[in-house]
């Protein structure tokens, strides 16, 4: 990633980060990096909730919309292509699917932009900025695996949600903080979320 330039007597600017939340599982993921973005300083979250996505929401954690809608600063309709986010001028640091269903990972992987979350990856990808597509579907079919593959060679990140267990993590919540500190990592945002690993202990008999 590219950090933009800069002058040194510049005004702070907030590091600006889209989110989307798309129909896959995983409604969670979306809230809680919501969340954690929330407590961080100088950053400046844009929201994207797909139909679907409002669904899962309502059937996964019983969230509405407006409750999600209020962790974030700035909320889009996926339906205004015409808004900022939907242009290369519009700077940030990229944007986080989370989850990211097969159907939007296909138009992502395909240039699409039938949507503003497509079009939103889209921009990211052709301005060479950061990608990460929490993408989430078990077992895979070819087209899956086929559009993953094409968003890799876009230069976008594959990130399914899949649990580490060398941690020892002791309920859901450790599991998806562990996950979602690994995609904050891709952004280098600071967080204390989990340990770092510091190698196996040594005593293996
Ligand atoms: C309860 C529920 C769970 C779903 N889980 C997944 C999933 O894990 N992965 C997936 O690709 N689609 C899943 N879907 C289907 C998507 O929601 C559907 O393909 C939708 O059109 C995706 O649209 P979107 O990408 O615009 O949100 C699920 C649907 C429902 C209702």
């Amino acid at each position: 990633m590219v950090a933009p330039s800069r002058h040194p007597d510049a005004p702070q600017l907030p590091r600006r980060l889209i989110i989307g939340i798309t129909g896959a599982t995983g409604a969670i993921y979306g809230v809680r990096l919501l969340q954690l973005l929330r407590e961080m300083p100088g950053i400046e979250t844009h929201l994207l909730i797909s139909d679907a996505g409002v669904l899962n929401l309502h059937q996964e954690l019983d969230m509405r919309r407006k409750q999600v809608e209020t962790l974030a600063h700035v909320v889009h309709n996926v339906r205004d292509v015409g808004a900022a986010i939907a242009s290369g001028s519009f700077q940030s640091d990229g944007m986080i699917i989370a989850p990211c269903s097969m159907k939007t990972l296909a138009s992502v992987a395909n240039g699409l932009s039938d949507n503003l979350i497509a079009r939103a990856a889209d921009v990211v990808l052709k301005e060479r900025r950061r990608l990460v597509l929490m993408v989430r579907e078990t077992p895979f079919n070819l087209a899956h695996l086929r559009n993953m593959t094409s968003v890799t060679e876009m230069g976008g990140i594959i990130f399914p949600p899949l649990p580490g267990f060398y941690h020892r993590p002791q309920n859901i919540s450790e599991m998806i903080d562990h996950t979602l500190g690994r995609v904050l990592d891709l952004f280098a945002f600071q967080h204390a979320l989990t340990p770092r690993w510091a190698g196996l202990k040594a005593d293996q008999s």
